[in-house]
C-alpha cells in the first residue's frame, strides 16, 4: 500500500499544496468524529445522573453564562449540532480536494505512460502486443486512479480516525481500551490473509484482461483474414479461455471479498459484547460512568465502521495495485533510441549517406546484413533490388536509425547519425513504406501530417504532384473525404499515393522508398512513378525495388543478396553480364 504510494510519489509532489490542506481538513473530519460522543456523555452524567462536572469538560461548560442542568443541556446539544455540522463541512472539502488530486495525477500518469511508450525504440514494440499496451493506458491507469481516489479519500481519513479513536480512549481508561481491542488481532488477522488472497485473484483478472483485449486486437486488426480463412471460431475459443479465467478470477475476488464484510461483523460484535458485558458490570459496580461506557460503545462502532469500510476497499486497493504494477513495468523499461552525449542538432543536408562496413541482426546470433559497404553522393537516385528476405528493408531501416548497427556505421553527410539530434536528423528524411499507414482523419489531414506546418499551397501542389487529385476530385467531399485507420476505403494505388504526397511535402533531402509501386497496375503505377520523377528531383533517394520500370529510373543499382550487396551498376550495365542482376531480372520478367 504504502510502497504504492512512494512508487507514484514524483506524480503526486506537483500537489504538495492541495494534498496538505486535504490533510488538514482530514484532520478535523477526524477530530469532530472524536469529539462527536462526549456532548451525549455530558447529558447522561451530568444531565440526567446529575453528576457534577469535572475535569476538562468540567472547565468547558463550567465557564459557560448561566448555570444549572439545563444550560448544560443546551450547550450540549447545540455543540453536538455544531460538530455536526463542522464534520459534514470539512469532510465534504476533503473529499472533493482529495479526489481531485487523485484525478489529476492519474490524468498525468496517463500521459506520461503514453509519452513512454510513443519513445520506444522499433525492437522494443515489435515484441509487444497493442492490445496489451492498450489495457496498460486505459484500464490500468483508471484501476490505480480508483485506488489512489479512495485511498486519499476513504482509507486515509479512515485510518486516521482509527488511530484518533485508539489514541483517546487509551488516555481515557487505558485498561478498558485494551478490553475493548482484545479483537483487533483477530480483525487483523483476517483482514491480512483475505487482502492477499485477493490481491492474487486480482493480479490474475488483471493479467488475463490484457490477453482478451490482445486477442481482441490482433482478431479485429485482421478481421479480412479471420474471416477469409473462417478463423472466428478458433479466435472466439482463444477469447473464451481468457475470458472464463478472467471469470473465475473475478469470482475468486468477489466470493473473498464477500466473505470479509460479514466475517468482520461478526469478530466486532463479539468484541461490542465484551466492552458491554465488563462496562455493565463496571457501571454497576460505580468504577465507570453510563456517559463513558456510551462514549466507547460509540467508539467502538465507529473504529468498526472504518474497518468494515477498509475491508471493502481491499478488492479496489488490490487491483489498483496490480495495475500499479503493471504500469511499473512499462515505465522502467527504458529502449529509447539513445542519442550520443554530444549529439548535435543535423544542418540541412546536402544528402551524402554512407554504409560503412555495416553488420546488423535483430537478433544478436542472426545477421541479417553483413560488411555492407555503400556511397551515395548527394542528389544521387540509387536503387536496392534483391530476393525477398534479402535484408532491403532493414538496411534503409538503419538510415533514420529505427536500429543501430551492431558493426560499422552509417553516415549522413559524414557524419555518424548516432551523433546527431534524433529529431534532426528524422525531419530530414522523407519515408514511403511498403504498405502505406494512414490515420483516421481527411485525406488532407494525411498529407500534412508530413508537415505540419505547410500551407495550403504547398499540400495542393505535394497532392498534384503524386497524382492525388486525379482520385480526390471525384470522391464527393474530396480533399475532406475521412479514411479510416486501415484506409479501407481507399484503393492500395490511391493510398499508396497519399503516402507520396504526404512525403513530398516534406520536402526532405533523403528520399527513401520502400517499394513504392508493389501491388499497383500498371497504369496506377505509371502515375505513382511519374508522381514520384517529382519527388525525387534534387534529392537523395533511396529506392527499394522489384520492378525493371522502376529500377530503371535509378542512376545506379545495388543488388542484395543473403545479407550482402553483391554488385552495384546502372540498369543496363548490369543486365548486359552474366550478373546477380541479370538472373533476378530472368526470375522476376520470367514469371
Ligand atoms: N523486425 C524484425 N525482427 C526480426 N527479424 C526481422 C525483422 N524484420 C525482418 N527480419 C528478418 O530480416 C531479414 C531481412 O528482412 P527485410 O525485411 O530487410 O527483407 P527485404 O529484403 O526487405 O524483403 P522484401 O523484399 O520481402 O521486403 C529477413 O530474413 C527477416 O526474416
Ligand atoms: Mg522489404
Amino acid at each position: 500500500m504504502f510502497r504504492t504510494f512512494w512508487r507514484f510519489r514524483r506524480s503526486v509532489g506537483p500537489y504538495r499544496a492541495p494534498l496538505a490542506i486535504g490533510g488538514a481538513l482530514v484532520l478535523v473530519v477526524a477530530a469532530t468524529d472524536i469529539l462527536t460522543p462526549w456532548p451525549l456523555k455530558v447529558v447522561v452524567d451530568n444531565v440526567l445522573r446529575g453528576n457534577p462536572l469535572s475535569g476538562v469538560i468540567g472547565q468547558l461548560f463550567g465557564s459557560l453564562p448561566g448555570s444549572g442542568e439545563d444550560a448544560i443541556l443546551t450547550a450540549a446539544v447545540v455543540l453536538l449540532v455544531a460538530l455536526v455540522l463542522v464534520n459534514a463541512a470539512a469532510d465534504y472539502l476533503s473529499s472533493y480536494v482529495l479526489d481531485g488530486i487523485g484525478q489529476r495525477v492519474m490524468a498525468d500518469l496517463r500521459e506520461d505512460v503514453f509519452l513512454h511508450l510513443q519513445r520506444q525504440s522499433l525492437l522494443y514494440h515489435e515484441r509487444q502486443r497493442i492490445g496489451d499496451l492498450m489495457t496498460r493506458i486505459t484500464s490500468d491507469v483508471a484501476q490505480v486512479q480508483d485506488m489512489l481516489v479512495t485511498s486519499l479519500s476513504v482509507l486515509i481519513p479512515n485510518v486516521t480516525m482509527l488511530v484518533g479513536i485508539v489514541v483517546v480512549m487509551f488516555v481515557v481508561d487505558p485498561e478498558f481500551a485494551l478490553i475493548a481491542l482484545s479483537v483487533a488481532p483477530a480483525l487483523f488477522v483476517v483482514i491480512f490473509i483475505s487482502t492477499r488472497r485477493i490481491k492474487r485473484a486480482s493480479k490474475v483478472a488483471r493479467r488475463k484482461e490484457s490477453d482478451i483485449a490482445s486477442v481482441a486486437s490482433e482478431t479485429l486488426s485482421a478481421i479480412q483474414v479471420v474471416q477469409a480463412y473462417t478463423g472466428e471460431e478458433r479466435h472466439e475459443r482463444r477469447f473464451h479461455e481468457h475470458n472464463v479465467e478472467r471469470l473465475r478470477a473475478g469470482l475468486d475476488a468477489v466470493r473473498l471479498q464477500a466473505a470479509l464484510t460479514p466475517a468482520i461483523d461478526v469478530i466486532t460484535a463479539i468484541g461490542t459484547g465484551i466492552v458491554l458485558w465488563v462496562g455493565a458490570h463496571r457501571v454497576m459496580s460505580g468504577a465507570m460512568s453510563l456517559g463513558l461506557l456510551l462514549v466507547f460503545l460509540a467508539y467502538l462502532s465507529q473504529l468498526y465502521r472504518p474497518m468494515r469500510n477498509l475491508s471493502k476497499l481491499a478488492w479496489i486497493i488490490s487491483r489498483g495495485q496490480a495495475a500499479a504494477d503493471r504500469l511499473q513495468e512499462v515505465l522502467t523499461v527504458d529502449a529509447r533510441v539513445v542519442e550520443r552525449r554530444h549529439a548535435i542538432a543535423a544542418p540541412r543536408f546536402s544528402g551524402a549517406i554512407e554504409f560503412r562496413n555495416v553488420g546488423f541482426g535483430y537478433a544478436p546470433e542472426r545477421e541479417v546484413l553483413h560488411a555492407i559497404s555503400l556511397r551515395i553522393d548527394p542528389g544521387d537516385r540509387i536503387a536496392i533490388a534483391g530476393a525477398t528476405g534479402a535484408g532491403k528493408s532493414t538496411l534503409v531501416s538503419l538510415i533514420p536509425r529505427f536500429y543501430d548497427p551492431q558493426q560499422g556505421a552509417v553516415l549522413v553527410d559524414g557524419v555518424d547519425v548516432r551523433d546527431y539530434k534524433l529529431e534532426s536528423l528524422r525531419r530530414q528524411i522523407a519515408l514511403v513504406l511498403q504498405d502505406s499507414i494512414l490515420f483516421h482523419g481527411s485525406i488532407r489531414d494525411n498529407i500534412a501530417y508530413g508537415a505540419p506546418n505547410a500551407s495550403p499551397d504547398d499540400l495542393y501542389a505535394a497532392a498534384e504532384a503524386a497524382y492525388v487529385a486525379e482520385f480526390v476530385d471525384e470522391l464527393p467531399d474530396g480533399y475532406d473525404t475521412i479514411v479510416s485507420e486501415r484506409g479501407s476505403t481507399l484503393s492500395g494505388g490511391q493510398r499508396q499515393r497519399i503516402a507520396i504526397a504526404r512525403a513530398l511535402v516534406r520536402n526532405a533531402p533523403i528520399v527513401i522508398l520502400d517499394e513504392p509501386t508493389s501491388g499497383l497496375d500498371a497504369l496506377s503505377e505509371r502515375y505513382v512513378l511519374r508522381g514520384l520523377d517529382r519527388l525525387m528531383e534534387g534529392r537523395t533517394v533511396i529506392v527499394i525495388a522489384h520492378r525493371t520500370s522502376t529500377l530503371r529510373r535509378a542512376d545506379r543499382i545495388s543488388v542484395m543478396v543473403d545479407r550482402r550487396i553483391v554488385e552495384t551498376g546502372s540498369h543496363d550495365e548490369l543486365i548486359g553480364q552474366a550478373s546477380a542482376y541479370q538472373r533476378l531480372n530472368v526470375q522476376l520478367t520470367s514469371e
